[in-house]
């Protein structure tokens, strides 16, 4: 027997054993009594795909819901989800409840053939609540209250509110578990989402403390691990210790990595309450909850998604073009696409992930960017499938005429004519379908890592040693280095398994544990090339520096110290590479560690100020190699240093692809899907040698593909 959890365990089997899946929530989804129309009976016949849209009834007039299912189950869609803003409307009083209009909703849905992921309504509750219990508003890091108004102006630890998000939750739960249509649940609604990242009220201040006596069990301990001594900070009474507010000085390091572990911890907890009443309430559903699909560094995402059947992320390029206009030509774009669903698919260890939002057209709110080129919203979700997800729900069905995102464009437009981009939505709906679900399903093929610590960047963020050393920015220069090889790239954990990656590269990581420590040199041990940035294991993981010469832990599997480590603002460094690396001299930028080598061999230098003190190095190891990388380099020269470290690797992409053309597989079993997508605006040609056949858009022609402006295709060997 299949069990929930069994399902995304076995989709990740998929990865390695083609066979049919009957996951749970086919179970949810059975035929009903008196037969189907033959247009619907299709999409009933087994579990949906998951490939919907994001869906309003609390938002549309009733008189309409018959006209959108119809709609949308003719554009090919199999599932939407809907609610995770509807709080007001389903308890429009505290415990009064009413679910009738979202039964009807769902009725008509499942008439047409069309699943319903409920969304737990927690990111938006309804003005009766904030005004009875106005505690549950989040206090910001300047200590000024959040008004309500707006969503995600709560508070994660207060008892109150997480008692009041349950109550609804259970309340829907009971309502909906036995309902004909509903297959899931998503909780919540991007805990990611938060301009305002941090809550600092009291009660998180109580809660800190007892997070804090959990994991210190004396203060004396805590006392001695955070270096209260320094400031006479030494706590005596666990209700003393403070949030790290403004205090007329920089707030104890020890303390401020504990305050952003816990806050990460209150928000996973808080799903997790959700998590175990919809595990008893709907046992043949699966639950998940949704993220911003950028990487962000606000939440472990491994915390909380531990006991969810799988992650969803939300896909939006177009912020960048409104927020990052210097970022957002199409390569650099499609780069920062990638990491985001990269970063997701890894927090399950690899497990297909949902696009549970994706950009339908014009997007933004008080600003928009404009429509997607033709072909780009079909490339951008070939490009999450391309990454590992197994569906997509596009953002919305239809445009508000209301309410904050008037200005986000849905499927349809204002006045319900269909959108510019409709057509070209159906028509990757059904080359998805074409793709079938043992594709969609499949494993995502990974020889290289990047490590993304979560707290390498808290702690750095408090002391990041140079004004303008950005932990998230360093991880997005060198993924995109090494994903721009096109060898596959996770994003992981140092303390997760290695073996299996050629390479595995970790820009600033600043804390070092000593699981980590241990892991990484058994990785190199074995053959791997592990490959570090400058500022490496400087601390420990109570945010202390470590009592030996840096990289203090990794010191022997580097083969070097830091003879000193120099932040660089105005002096003018340069990095010249031995024959290794050869390439031109490149600038230091914000940071040079001054390396010394122990048993490592020197692949590049500095000039200027600090001339013949080495810059980059490399240490044979066991069977592999480690890379130190001391320079901040800049761009072009940081990927050509990745990648020629990369091909020492063994790690090479069998197929040679112009810039801004990304190359990805997929794998079940023997079977492999090679993605091909051309992110740029004009035509591209690949050279392919040997036979492939293409299973989505054109193929090759005299071993080459030619592929039109953000054009794609779907290739088999053979
Ligand atoms: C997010 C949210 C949605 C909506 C969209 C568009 O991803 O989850 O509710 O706000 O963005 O802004
Ligand atoms: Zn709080």
């Amino acid at each position: 027997m299949i069990t929930r959890r069994g399902f995304v365990g076995r989709a990740a089997a998929v990865a390695t054993a083609a066979g049919l899946k009957l996951p749970v929530w086919a179970k949810a989804f059975p035929l009903p009594p008196g037969g189907l129309r033959a247009s619907v009976a299709e999409a009933r016949a087994e579990r949906p795909l998951l490939l919907g849209v994001d869906y309003y009834p609390d938002q549309t007039p009733e008189k309409l819901w018959e006209e959108d299912a119809r709609m949308i189950a003719e554009a090919g869609l199999t599932n939407v989800r809907v609610a995770e803003f509807a709080w007001g409307l389903m308890e429009p009083a505290e415990g009064k409840f009413d679910f009738a209009w979202l039964r009807r909703s769902v009725e008509i849905l499942h008439k047409h053939g069309i699943a319903v992921i409920l969304g737990t309504p927690s990111a938006a509750p309804p003005p009766w609540l904030s005004s009875k219990y106005p505690e549950i508003l989040l206090v910001n890091k300047d200590g000024v209250t959040l008004a309500p108004g707006g969503r995600r102006f709560t508070c994660p630890t207060n008892r109150t509110y997480r008692r009041l998000s349950l109550g609804i939750a259970t309340e829907m739960a009971k309502a909906f578990a036995n309902t004909l249509g509903v297959i899931g649940w998503q909780i919540d609604n991007e805990y990611t989402l938060q301009p305002h990242a941090r809550c600092y009220c009291k009660f998180c201040r109580e809660g800190f403390a007892d997070w804090l006596k959990a994991k210190y069990g004396s203060l004396e301990k805590l006392n001695e691990k955070w270096g209260t001594v320094f400031w006479s900070q030494t706590y005596t009474d666990w209700r003393q210790i403070p949030v790290p507010l403004p205090s007329n000085g920089e707030p104890n390091p020890g303390l401020a990595l504990d305050y952003d572990r816990y806050q990460s911890y209150a928000c996973a907890s808080s799903a997790e309450e959700q998590l175990a009443m919809l595990r008893r309430e709907c046992p043949k559903h699966f639950v998940t909850t949704n993220q911003v699909g950028a990487p962000l560094d606000t939440l472990n995402l491994r915390e909380m998604y531990r006991n969810m059947d799988f992650v969803s992320s939300d896909n939006y390029p177009g912020f960048a073009q409104v927020f990052m206009p210097a970022l957002a030509s199409p390569e650099v774009m499609a780069t920062m696409i990638g990491l985001g669903h990269d970063s997701m698919r890894s927090v399950k260890g690899g497990k297909p992930f949902l696009v549970m939002e994706e950009q339908a057209g014009k997007a933004g709110q008080s600003f928009f960017a404009p429509q997607p080129h033709p072909g780009q919203l079909r490339l951008w979700v070939f490009q999450a499938v391309a990454h590992g997800a197994m569906g997509v729900n596009y953002f919305r069905w239809d445009s508000a005429r209301f309410g904050a995102e008037e200005y986000w464009f849905g499927m349809l437009n204002h006045d319900r004519s269909k959108s510019i981009g409709f057509e070209e939505m159906v028509r990757t709906v059904q080359e998805l379908k074409s793709l079938g679900r043992e594709a969609l399903e499949s494993g995502y093929v990974a020889e290289t890592a990047v490590s993304f610590d979560h707290d390498s960047s808290w702690a750095l963020a408090v002391q990041p040693g140079n004004s303008k050393l950005s932990y998230m920015a360093q991880l997005t220069a060198w993924y995109g280095s090494v994903a721009g090889a096109n060898t596959g790239t996770d994003v992981i954990h140092l303390d997760e398994d290695l073996a299996h990656y050629k390479a595995v590269f970790a820009p600033v990581q600043y804390v070092v544990s000593e699981k980590q420590a241990d892991n990484i040199q058994r990785y190199v041990q074995g053959g791997g090339t592990f490959v570090a940035g400058f500022r490496l294991g400087v601390k420990n993981e109570s945010s202390q520096i470590v009592n030996a010469p840096l990289p203090g832990l990794l010191r022997d599997v580097m083969g070097v110290s830091v003879k000193d480590p120099v932040p660089v603002y105005t002096e003018k460094i340069a990095v010249r590479f031995l024959p290794q690396l050869a390439g031109p001299d490149a600038p230091c930028v914000l940071w040079a560690d001054l390396l010394k080598p122990e048993s490592a061999t020197v692949m590049a230098t500095y000039t200027g100020a600090y001339e013949g003190d080495a810059a980059i190095t490399v240490n044979s190891f066991g069977k592999g190699k480690a890379v130190y990388v001391g320079a901040d380099l800049d761009p072009q020269s940081l990927a050509r240093v990745l990648r020629t470290v990369l091909a020492m690797s063994g790690s090479t992409s069998s197929i040679e692809a112009p810039r801004g053309v990304e190359l990805t597989r997929r794998r079940a079993g023997e079977k492999e899907w090679i993605f091909v997508l051309n992110h740029t605006p004009t035509e591209q040609k690949i050279n392919l040698a040997g036979k492939f056949s293409a299973v989505v858009g054109n193929g090759p022609s005299k071993e080459t593909l030619t592929l039109r402006a953000y054009d794609l295709a779907v290739l088999q060997r053979g």
